[in-house]
């Protein structure tokens, strides 16, 4: 049931926090600070030439924001590509290879259909899903569970933190066994990874904030998302997250991109959301602002203190975060995001828990 919140799609914000917290106790061994895989060593890191990584919609982004961890990390090459794509390719998977399915349904008939391609052709298949009954879980060799807990809002929230919490989990296994990491340093990330849900409960009270930025945002008809890093997923996230849920037709764009195509598209009238904590690439991303402002852009900027001093603008909104280790921000970030949309949406009237169009799981393609 709903409890005290108007929609399932709010509750499940709210829970995130909780679910991660839950989800990482299943995959860290805190008191040791190093990672501890439910599924033991059922995966030969060390032995991997390439991981192949497969899903639709959010679950796609969530495994996005996975390869820049895996590859940095632990240093090992990933391809990605959304299911409906993968399955037709005829992809030539490498020996050795490991690939990696994500669905909160576990049902999604284009995922599960790239699972079998990639089980054919030799690949150890590993599963992230929310449903461990569920036929992906069913078909792979082992299997993350992400322990969301059920998920109603057909906007998926809590599934895609908790999504991101196993995969910050398995980087940080998969960078020990290939000798990336010492154990000092897994220890600092496992401490950071701790202080996430704390982290994630004060990005929440920015809700009032967001609530009041969502009227004029409910006015725009194009929305512009941009981040560099880990944060250009979420860009899309948003932007899909706002589309799906407002109807408001929204891109996200990796910042560095703008100046290729959609720079032509700013004016007074586009609201540009950008998603810049202060990490490395902060002042890249910095500059892309500058540039839509030359241009008469409204910025709404998502970043910390130090980003909101630094930014060399002054955008029409700035959401301040909490300070946090830029490693695994997203797991925090994506909160500003989703409710963003969530305001919006609700401000607009449109029934979020069930988007016109949208079913939670796509079990044709
Ligand atoms: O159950 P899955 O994770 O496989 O579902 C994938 C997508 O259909 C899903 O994430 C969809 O994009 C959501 N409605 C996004 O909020």
């Amino acid at each position: 049931e709903k409890g005290n919140h108007r929609h399932f799609m709010a509750k499940e914000i709210y829970e995130q926090p909780e679910v991660v917290g839950h989800t990482l106790t299943q995959y860290l061994d805190m008191a040791a600070g190093k990672v501890r895989l439910p599924f033991g060593d059922k995966i030969d890191w060390k032995g991997l030439s390439r991981l192949t990584i497969g899903a639709c919609g959010t679950s796609y982004y969530a495994g996005l924001i996975a390869k820049y961890w895996f590859e940095k990390l632990a240093r090992l090459p990933v391809e990605i590509d959304v299911a409906s794509e993968f399955r037709y390719r005829e992809a030539p998977l490498p020996e050795q290879g490991l690939a990696l399915f994500v669905s909160q349904s576990g049902e999604t008939a284009d995922t599960l259909a790239g699972l079998r391609y990639a089980r054919q052709n030799g690949q150890a298949i590993l599963s992230v899903v929310n449903v461990p009954t569920s036929t992906i879980a069913r078909e792979s060799h082992a299997v993350a569970q992400t322990l969301a807990g059920p998920e109603i809002g057909v906007a998926s929230t809590k599934a895609f933190v908790c999504q991101l919490a196993v995969f910050a989990s398995l980087a940080l296994a998969a960078a020990r066994a290939r000798g990336t990491l010492s154990a000092e340093d897994e220890a600092g990330h496992v401490q950071n990874l701790i202080s996430l849900p704390g982290l994630m409960a004060r990005a929440l009270e920015l809700e009032p904030q967001i609530e009041q930025l969502s009227h004029k945002l409910s006015r725009a008809k194009d929305v512009l998302y941009l981040g560099r890093g880990t944060s250009f997923p979420l860009a899309l996230e948003g932007a899909l997250k706002l589309k799906e849920i407002s109807y408001i037709h929204a891109e996200g764009y990796p910042a560095g991109e703008l100046k290729h195509g959609p720079i032509a598209l700013i004016d007074e009238d586009m609201p540009v959301i950008v998603v810049a904590p202060h990490d490395a690439l902060f002042e890249k991303t910095a500059s892309n602002m500058q540039e839509v402002a030359a241009r008469g852009g409204r910025i709404i900027l998502v970043t910390d203190a130090k980003g909101a001093a630094e930014c060399g603008i002054e955008p029409e909104a700035t959401i301040v975060m909490p300070d946090m280790d830029p490693t695994f921000a997203p797991i925090v970030y994506a909160l500003p995001i989703q409710m963003i949309a969530y305001q919006t949406a609700v401000f607009m009237g449109k029934d979020v828990d069930q988007p016109r169009n949208l079913a939670k799981s796509v079990t044709v393609e």
